[in-house]
């Protein structure tokens, strides 16, 4: 699906279906600029210079875990949130900045029957999240491309609602592409969030922020908390949960051994969800 708000990422005028039906170009009066459609449905939008986001590895380990539907409770109150705070459904769309894989974004339209649109920095991660939409039969209602949340290539005004989830927040874009009243909503890893893998890991474990990139500006509605248990009877899946943390980046040898000496772990996911609406 081709929505009419995708903007060029270099001219920045509106784009639409290049008559091959194979690319996207847009509607610039002196030079037109295509950028193909990838086999799985996707597009990257990043021009000129490589992309970046979670590598191949990264993603396979973060689906490999989502998939299992472990984060489905913090899934669900994102998209209860969107309905009660936004009365988010059929006919509503709703961006999701730094979407990854798409787990969130493609969970939330098959419940909610919404459009999606879906960027992040990772052709992996947006790879994934245009297929599995496709094999979910919501491929007419979603857009996945690659593209830089600092820049989204969309129309001002044309979102219900962004999500944001574990993913950098840049308010102001946000604010710019939300129509008048949309619905901003952040979510960040609450202070015990996976303490007792962190226990299994190191020797001494702290407790963590809150997200320092929180919004400032946008009138905060509601601070909602999750809390629920992850289960994992699998060594694979105890390091696929690591490998989503911050922490898999900055663990010694040490800490490592300790981690792939666990086969079984019962940990508490807490997560903190922040609903912003733009004024009217
Ligand atoms: C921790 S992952 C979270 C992904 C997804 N929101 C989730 O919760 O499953 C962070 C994501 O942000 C993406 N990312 C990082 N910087 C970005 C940027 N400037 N623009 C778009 N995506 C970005 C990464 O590629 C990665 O997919």
């Amino acid at each position: 699906m081709i929505p009419s708000m995708i903007k060029c990422p270099i001219c920045h005028t509106m784009m639409a279906m290049g008559e091959n039906g194979r690319s996207l170009c847009c509607t610039g009066e002196r030079k037109k600029h295509c950028f193909d459609l990838a086999a799985g449905g996707y597009v990257n939008l990043i021009s000129g210079h490589a992309a970046g986001g979670d590598s191949r590895e990264a993603v396979r380990a973060r689906t490999a875990f989502l998939e299992q539907d472990h984060y489905a409770p913090l899934a669900d109150e994102v998209i209860r949130a969107l309905r009660e705070y936004g009365d988010i459904g059929v006919g509503s769309t709703v961006l999701d900045a730094g979407c990854g894989d798409g787990y969130y974004l493609n969970r939330a339209a098959e419940q909610l029957g919404l459009t999606g649109l879906g960027f992040d920095l990772s052709k992996f991660a947006v790879d994934h999240g245009a297929k599995t939409a496709r094999r979910r039969g919501l491929g007419e209602r979603m857009f996945y491309a690659v593209a830089s949340v600092f820049e989204l290539p969309v129309a001002d005004g044309c979102a219900d609602a962004v999500i944001n989830l574990f993913a950098p927040c840049v308010e102001k874009e946000y604010a710019r592409v939300l129509k008048q009243g949309g619905l901003l909503v952040v979510v960040g890893a609450g202070e015990k969030h996976l303490y007792e893998l962190k226990q299994a890991v190191y020797d001494e474990v702290y407790l963590n922020d809150t997200r320092a990139d929180l919004p400032t500006e946008m009138p905060l509605v509601a601070h909602l908390t999750t809390e629920f248990e992850v289960n994992l009877e699998r060594a694979e899946d105890i390091e696929s949960l690591f490998s989503m943390t911050p922490y898999y980046y900055r663990t010694s040898a040490r800490g490592f051994a300790r981690l792939h000496a666990l086969t079984r772990l019962s940990t508490r996911a807490c997560a903190d969800i922040y609903v912003y609406r733009k004024p009217e």
